[in-house]
Formats: structure tokens, C-alpha cells, sequence
């Protein structure tokens, strides 16, 4: 695990709308909201916020990151295998401000590795405001067929990891006043057919989510995403057919983006400090008739 060499700096970032509410509530005067101005400019530094997001070298933890970062956050880009990805994100986001982004290497099914990630994010970054438990492993396990490898891997990275992340981070959350978000699936709730494993884990990822929120209460607010049909997995695993059956289930008759769960994500961090223990659904009304 390594974090990023570059030490923070003062400098500027463009919204206020990148504060977390409790900072807002300081500096601003919610019921008029004057951090509505894109222009604003606040200093940045320590007092930036620090997101931790999992899984965030490429695809939906890629544009989870990217926005957070637009919207002023110093961010703390997890990954296990994709260093050259990971490294690029964050010398991209470091060029439009230095210091601003570094990189965490970590197994998350090392259970050891989960609190010294967050411990070697808050030496980096001096404090930690949001974690966005967005890693995961996706593939079919054939009842008959599943080894304890697949059990452990399915379970360890959607349910397992999130929770000992959330117990590390709680103290340093609490401090900042800060939240998180566990990026879910609709399939928690109504279980993809040939996944039976992964379904039950983000099942429990769901069911985790609400009970954190009454846990790490009243400092600490937890919610959770639930993507639809975002990005098709690299791997091939839904063939065109299957692919143009989901989407035509979907109400609004077409497939996701990465931002579309991005914008989500940044919603329930900085923008919803009166919302906690729920799970918001970002799947064009798929979910509303599965
Ligand atoms: N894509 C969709 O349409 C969709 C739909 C429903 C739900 N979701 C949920 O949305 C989130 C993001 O989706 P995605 O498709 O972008 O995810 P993804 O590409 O399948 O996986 C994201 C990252 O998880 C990391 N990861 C997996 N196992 C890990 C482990 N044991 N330790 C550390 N890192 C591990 C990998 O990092 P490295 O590459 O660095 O190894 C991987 O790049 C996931 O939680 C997924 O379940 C996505």
C-alpha cells in the first residue's frame, strides 16, 4: 500500500457545494443557499474534504472519484490490481490540483489490510470524511458447482470488506462529521438469476447499510446506491441478447452511465444531511417491475 508522495498544498477549488454539510452549515447560510454559485472559491487544503473510494482505478469507482474530485474533494483512490489505471486517475486529478489525489493498494480480502488502508489514507490526508464501499467481484456461481474460493471472494469484497472498512473509518468519520455511501445493486433485492452468491451478498450489503446508519448515528450518516444496468462487465458475461432484454426491461428503455451512479454518490455525500439509511435505486425504473 502506498500513498501518493506529493505533500497537500493551498490552493483553490471552484464550488462550495463541495463542503459537507456540517462545513456548509459553518460557512454558509443553508436556507439561502449561497454555495449554489459554481464560481465561489474556497481554499483549499486541510479543510478540503478526503474521499475514500474502493475499487476506483477504472469504470463506475473511476467516475465515482472524478466527480467527487470536481465537486473539491481530496480523494484516496483504492485499487488491487490496476496500478498503471489508478496511477494515471490520480496524476490526471493532481494535475488540476496538486496533491490532491493519491493511490492505496489493498487485498480486500485481507481483513488485516482493511483498517491500515484507512489508517494509511488518514496519515496521508490527515483526515477522512467519506468512505464509498464501491469494489466488488461479479460472476455466476452454479448452485451444485460453488467452492468455498468463490464464497469467500463474492462475500469478502461485497459485504465482508464494507463492513470492516466502515468500522475503521467510524472514529475518523465521526470526527469530520462525514458519511458514506455502499454502492449496492437492484439485484439485492430481487436476486439475478446464476448469481445466488453475489445476490446475497449485496443483500447483506443492503441490510448492513441500514443498520450502520442506526449504528454510527448521529455523526455518521450511511446510504447506499443501487446501479441498474450501468456498464457491462468486461468479461463477456451478458451476451447481446441478454444485454438488450435487460435494457428494454429498463422504464426509461436504455442503459446507464458511470456518472449517472457518480451523481448519485456525490448527492448523498455533500448534498443530503438529512438522509440516512437508504438505499437509492439508479437504474432508469428497472428495479420498479423486476
Ligand atoms: N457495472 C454495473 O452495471 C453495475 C450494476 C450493478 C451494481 N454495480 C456495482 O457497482 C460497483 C462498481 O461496478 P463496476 O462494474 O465498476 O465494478 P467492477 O469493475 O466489477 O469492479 C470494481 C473494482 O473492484 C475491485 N476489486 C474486486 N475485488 C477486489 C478485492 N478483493 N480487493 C480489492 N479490490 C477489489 C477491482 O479493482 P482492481 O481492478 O484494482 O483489482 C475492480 O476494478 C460494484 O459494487 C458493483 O457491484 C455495478
Amino acid at each position: 500500500m502506498g500513498g501518493g508522495s506529493i505533500a497537500a498544498k493551498d490552493g483553490v477549488y471552484p464550488c462550495r457545494r463541495a463542503l459537507w454539510s456540517h462545513r456548509r452549515r459553518a460557512l454558509c447560510d443553508t436556507r439561502r443557499h449561497p454555495c449554489d454559485s459554481e464560481n465561489s472559491v474556497v481554499a483549499q487544503s486541510a479543510q478540503a474534504p478526503v474521499a475514500l473510494v474502493t475499487g476506483a482505478a477504472r469504470r463506475v469507482g473511476a467516475a465515482i472519484a472524478r466527480r467527487l474530485h470536481a465537486g473539491g474533494a481530496q480523494v484516496a483512490l483504492h485499487y488491487r490490481e490496476s496500478e498503471a489505471a489508478a496511477r494515471q486517475l490520480a496524476d490526471e486529478l493532481d494535475a488540476l490540483r496538486a496533491g490532491s489525489a493519491a493511490v492505496f493498494r489493498a487485498d480486500l480480502l485481507d481483513v488485516d489490510a482493511l483498517p491500515a488502508l484507512v489508517s494509511a489514507v488518514v496519515a496521508r490526508f490527515g483526515r477522512l470524511d467519506a468512505l464509498v464501499n464501491n469494489a466488488s467481484s461479479f460472476y455466476p456461481t452454479a448452485v451444485g458447482e460453488t467452492g468455498l474460493e468463490a464464497w469467500e471472494d463474492l462475500m469478502g469484497s461485497n459485504l465482508r470488506a464494507p463492513y470492516f472498512l466502515m468500522q475503521a473509518a467510524a472514529p475518523h468519520l465521526a470526527e469530520a462529521g462525514g458519511s458514506v455511501v455502499n454502492i449496492v445493486d437492484i439485484h439485492a433485492e430481487r436476486p439475478l438469476p446464476g448469481y445466488p452468491v453475489y445476490s446475497a451478498a449485496k443483500a447483506g450489503l443492503f441490510g448492513l447499510t441500514r443498520a450502520m446508519a442506526i449504528e454510527l448515528a448521529p455523526r455518521v450518516r450511511v446510504n447506499g446506491v443501487s446501479p441498474g444496468a450501468i456498464l457491462w462487465p468486461d468479461d463477456g458475461q451478458f451476451p447481446d441478447r441478454e444485454r438488450e432484454a435487460i435494457v428494454a426491461h429498463t422504464l426509461l428503455k436504455r442503459a446507464g452511465h458511470p456518472d449517472d451512479i457518480a451523481g448519485a454518490v456525490r448527492y448523498l455525500l455533500f448534498d443530503a444531511p438529512y438522509v440516512t439509511g437508504q438505499i437509492l435505486a439508479v437504474d432508469a425504473g428497472r428495479s420498479a417491475h423486476l
